[in-house]
C-alpha cells in the first residue's frame, strides 16, 4: 500500500478528535473533564472507558485498551497504521493521495486489508449494476422499487444486484488483479469439482452488510424467483473479517439514531430494517433471522440501554425466542416486545404506514418484556393446573434472576408476584436461589488449573553459560525495568516542560527542559536504558526536539498576539479608570503579571504531554503503546492536598520528582552491579582465587560509597532554582 505523505499524516492527527472518532463506535456521556462509555473492547455493564478530548486520548480502566485516535480505530478494526490513517482521513473528509494498488503492493497490504479492499470492489459492482446495467436496471432495480424502497435507501443501504452470470464479478475482479485467492477467501466465489471458480451470488439482490467502521465486511443475496428449489438467501461464509455473530445488519446506518433516540429497535430481516428506516424510524438493526448472541448484544449496549423486539404476529417463533431475551436482561439491558398485527412484518407494516402512525402504534403496544412473558408462557396453561403454573413461574423467576441491577430486579420480583398471584418472599428466595447457583457455575468454570507449571524449571537448570548469561542480562532488565519505566514516565509526559535555568561560566542563562535534564545526568555516568522497548522510547522523545522547536515558535508567535491584544484593551481599561498617577502604576504592574502568568500557562499547556501525544499516534506498535499507556496513567494518579487543601498535581513538583526518579534508576543500577559483584566474589572465593576476591572487594567498597552518597542525596528533598 502506498504510503501517505509525512504531511497528510500530521493533518489526519491534528484534525482526528478521539470524542468524535470513539463516538462513531461508543455511545458517551461528559463526565467532568473526561467522557465515559462502554468499552468496545470487552463485554461490560458499567462504564469504564474513559476519553479526554484534551489529551486526545482514550483508555479502559478495566481491559486496559485504548490509546490516540489512530491507536483507537487499528486497536478496535483491527487495521494496520496506514489503513487506520486513511479511515480517519476519510471521516474527516481529508484527500489522501490513492493511487490503485498493484498485484504486489497488493500482496504486501495484510490479508484482512485486501479482503476488505476486494469486498470493496464488489460493493461498487453491484451497485454499478443496479444503476447503470440494463439487466441490473431491469431486474435489480425495479425489483426493489415494486417492494416501495426509495432511491434513496438503496443508496443509503448500498444496495446492489447479482447479474445472472457465473463469472460477471469475477472476471471484473480478475481484471483489476485481484487474486482467485482472495475472491474465495471473502467467500464471493464459490470453487467447482473441476477447479473453476464462480460467482457465489448470482443474479440476487444484494445487501451488504456493514461493520461499525464502515467497511463492508459480508453480503446477502436474495433470489428473485418464486420457486422454492432454490435457497432464498445466499450469504457471505464466516471468514477472517466476517463473523456473523458479532454484526448486526443496519447498526452501522443506524448507530446515530440509536443514540438519539436512546433505544434499538431489533427486527429480524434486511427488508424490515429498510423499509422501518426509510419511513424514519432509523433505529433498527436486524439479528438476520438467527438468535441473538453476547457479541451483538454488547454491540448493542454500546450505544443504548433500551431494546425495543418487533415481533411478526405469527406466534411460533415467539417461544422460541424468549430465552434469546434473557440475554438481552442478563446484559442489564431494559427489553420491550411489541407485537404487530396479524399478518404483518416490520417491512410491512411500515409500508403501510406513516412515521406517525408508527410511533402511536408503538407507545401503544410496548410491552416490558417479562410481563410479556408472563403472558405468553400463561396462555398455555390451564387454570387448574398448579404444576403448568409452577413451571412458568420458575421459568419467569430465572428470567428475573439474571437481571444484574438490584433495584431492577426487586421491581420485577414485585410485578410478577402481583401478574402470578405468587408471594413476593417466595419469588424473591427462588431468585436468590437461582444467583447463588449461577455464582457457583461461574466461579467453578474460573477456577485455575495448575497442571502444567512443573516443566519451567527444567529451563533455569540449563547450564549452559549462554543461557546462563542471558537468564541475568533479562534479569537485570527485569530489575531495572520500573525504574527505567519511572524515569521515561516523566520523559515522554512531561519532557519539553521547563524545569530550571542554568548560569554557564560567562553568564549565560540556559533554559533546562526535564529532557535535558534528564540526558545530562544519563550523560554523567555514562548510563542508559537496558530495555530496548524503552530505549527506542527514550531515542524517539528525544527525536522530537527539532519539531518541538518549530512548533514552539509558532505557537510563541500566536500567544504573542493574544497577549498584545489582551495588552492593548487592559491599558485603554486603566487609562478610563485610573485618576491618579499612583494608581495607573499599580493596574499596570497588575496587568503585566496578569499576561505573564497567561502566557506562561498557555506555552506550559503545550509543552506538557507534546511528546506523548505525538507518539502516541507513532506507527511503531510498541512505541505507540507506550506512549499510550504513559499519557493514561495521569487519571489515575492520586493528588497532593496540602494544609491548605490547595489541588497540587504531579506538574507542579517536576523539580522534586524528576531528579528523584533519576536519582532513584542510578541507586538500582549500583545496587543491581553491588549484587553481580558479590555473586563474582563467591564464585572467586569457591575457586580459592584470593586475589580476585581482594581486587572484587576494593570494587564493592568503591561501590558502596557511591551508593551511601546517593542515598543521602536521594534523602534530602532536592530543590533546584525554578524560574
Ligand atoms: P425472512 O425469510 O423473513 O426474509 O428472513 P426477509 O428478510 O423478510 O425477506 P423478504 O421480506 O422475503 O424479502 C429474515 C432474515 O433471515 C435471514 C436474512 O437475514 C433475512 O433477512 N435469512 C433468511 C437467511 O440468512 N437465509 C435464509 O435462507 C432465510
Ligand atoms: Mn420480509
Amino acid at each position: 500500500m502506498r504510503r501517505i505523505d509525512p504531511e497528510t499524516v500530521r493533518k489526519i492527527l491534528d484534525t482526528a478528535d478521539i470524542v468524535e472518532v470513539v463516538s462513531d463506535f461508543v455511545n458517551l456521556k461528559r463526565r467532568g473533564a473526561n467522557y465515559m462509555g462502554l468499552c468496545p473492547f470487552h463485554n461490560e455493564r458499567t462504564p469504564s472507558f474513559s476519553v479526554s478530548k484534551a489529551k486526545g486520548y482514550c483508555k479502559c480502566f478495566s481491559c486496559g485498551k485504548g490509546g490516540s485516535a489512530v491507536g483507537f480505530i487499528m486497536e478496535h478494526e483491527q487495521l494496520g497504521y496506514g489503513e487506520a490513517l486513511r479511515w480517519l482521513a476519510n471521516k474527516y473528509g481529508i484527500e489522501v493521495a490513492e493511487e490503485e494498488m498493484t498485484p504486489e503492493q497488493m500482496e504486501a497490504a495484510t490479508e484482512r486489508e485486501s479482503m476488505l479492499a476486494l469486498n470493496d470492489f464488489a460493493l461498487r459492482h453491484f451497485e454499478h449494476n443496479i444503476t447503470e446495467n440494463p439487466d441490473g436496471r431491469a431486474i435489480g432495480l425495479s425489483y426493489f422499487r415494486e417492494r416501495g424502497i426509495t432511491d434513496a435507501a438503496i443508496k443509503r443501504f448500498r444496495l446492489g444486484y447479482a447479474l445472472d452470470r457465473w463469472d460477471a464479478l469475477l472476471s471484473d475482479a480478475l481484471n483489476k488483479g485481484y487474486s482467485e485467492k482472495l475472491l474465495l477467501d471473502t467467500g464471493l466465489c464459490g470453487k467447482s469439482e473441476r477447479g473453476q471458480l464462480f460467482d457465489r451470488f448470482r443474479g440476487r439482490v444484494i445487501y451488504p452488510v456493514f461493520a461499525l467502521s464502515g467497511k463492508v465486511v459480508a453480503f446477502g443475496g436474495r433470489t428473485l424467483r418464486k420457486d422454492k428449489d432454490v435457497s432464498k438467501y445466499v450469504n457471505s461464509p464466516e471468514s477472517v473479517i466476517y463473523h456473523k455473530s458479532n454484526q448486526l445488519y443496519g447498526l452501522y446506518q443506524a448507530r446515530r439514531a440509536i443514540v438519539s433516540a436512546d433505544k434499538c429497535i431489533l427486527v429480524e430481516g434486511y427488508m424490515d430494517v429498510i423499509s422501518m428506516s426509510q419511513r424514519g424510524m432509523e433505529n433498527v438493526v436486524a439479528s438476520s433471522g438467527t438468535s441473538l448472541t453476547d457479541g451483538q448484544i454488547s454491540l448493542i449496549h454500546r450505544f443504548t440501554e433500551n431494546v425495543t423486539v418487533i415481533y411478526d404476529s405469527d406466534a411460533a417463533g415467539i417461544k422460541a425466542s424468549l430465552r434469546g431475551i434473557d440475554m438481552l436482561l442478563a446484559e442489564g439491558l431494559n427489553i420491550k416486545v411489541m407485537l404487530l398485527p396479524d399478518g404483518e412484518d416490520p417491512d410491512s407494516f411500515a409500508q403501510a404506514h406513516t412515521l406517525e402512525q408508527i410511533q402511536a402504534y408503538m407507545a401503544e403496544h410496548e410491552t416490558d418484556f417479562l410481563r410479556f412473558k408472563t403472558q405468553v408462557l400463561l396462555k398455555d396453561v390451564a387454570a387448574n393446573d398448579p404444576i403448568g403454573r409452577s413451571r412458568v413461574i420458575t421459568d419467569i423467576v430465572r428470567s428475573i434472576s439474571v437481571i444484574p441491577n438490584d433495584v431492577t430486579r426487586n421491581e420485577y420480583v414485585k410485578e410478577c408476584s402481583r401478574l402470578l398471584g405468587a408471594n413476593e418472599d417466595t419469588l424473591a428466595l427462588q431468585v436468590a436461589k437461582f444467583r447463588a447457583q449461577a455464582a457457583d457455575v461461574k466461579a467453578g468454570r474460573t477456577r485455575p488449573t495448575n497442571e502444567n507449571s512443573g516443566d519451567e524449571s527444567a529451563i533455569v537448570t540449563d547450564s549452559s553459560l549462554i543461557k546462563r548469561e542471558t537468564a541475568i542480562s533479562s534479569d537485570r532488565m527485569a530489575y531495572l525495568r520500573p525504574y527505567e519505566l519511572a524515569t521515561l514516565r516523566l520523559v515522554l509526559k512531561y519532557g519539553m516542560i521547563h524545569l530550571c535555568d542554568v548560569t554557564d561560566n560567562e553568564g549565560n542563562i540556559m533554559p533546562v527542559r526535564v529532557i535535558d535534564f534528564i540526558d545530562s545526568e544519563l550523560a554523567q555516568d555514562d548510563m542508559t536504558f537496558c530495555n530496548a522497548d524503552l530505549l527506542n522510547a527514550y531515542n524517539a522523545a528525544m527525536g522530537l526536539t527539532d519539531q518541538w522547536r518549530h512548533e514552539r515558535a509558532a505557537k510563541e508567535a500566536e500567544v504573542e498576539e493574544i497577549m498584545n491584544r489582551h495588552r492593548e484593551e487592559g491599558v485603554k481599561r486603566i487609562m478610563n479608570e485610573a485618576t491618579t498617577l499612583a494608581q495607573t502604576k499599580k493596574l499596570e504592574d497588575e496587568l503585566g503579571a496578569e499576561i505573564e502568568n497567561m502566557r506562561n500557562s498557555m506555552l506550559d499547556e503545550f509543552d506538557e504531554l507534546f511528546i506523548s501525544r505525538l507518539l502516541a499516534s507513532d506507527p511503531d506498535d510498541t512505541l505507540r503503546r507506550l506512549a499510550a499507556n504513559m499519557v493514561s496513567e495521569k487519571y489515575q494518579l492520586s493528588r497532593i492536598h496540602t494544609k491548605h487543601s490547595k489541588v497540587e498535581t504531579e506538574r507542579d513538583c517536576l523539580a522534586d520528582r524528576v531528579p528523584k526518579a533519576v536519582y532513584g534508576w542510578k541507586n538500582a543500577v549500583l545496587e543491581w552491579q553491588e549484587k553481580e559483584l558479590r555473586r563474582l566474589m563467591t564464585d572467586a572465593a569457591a575457586n580459592n582465587d584470593s586475589d580476585r576476591v581482594n581486587s572484587i572487594l576494593t570494587e564493592l567498597m568503591e561501590l558502596r560509597g557511591k551508593v551511601t552518597a546517593l542515598a543521602k542525596y536521594l534523602g534530602e528533598r532536592i530543590v533546584l532554582p525554578r524560574k
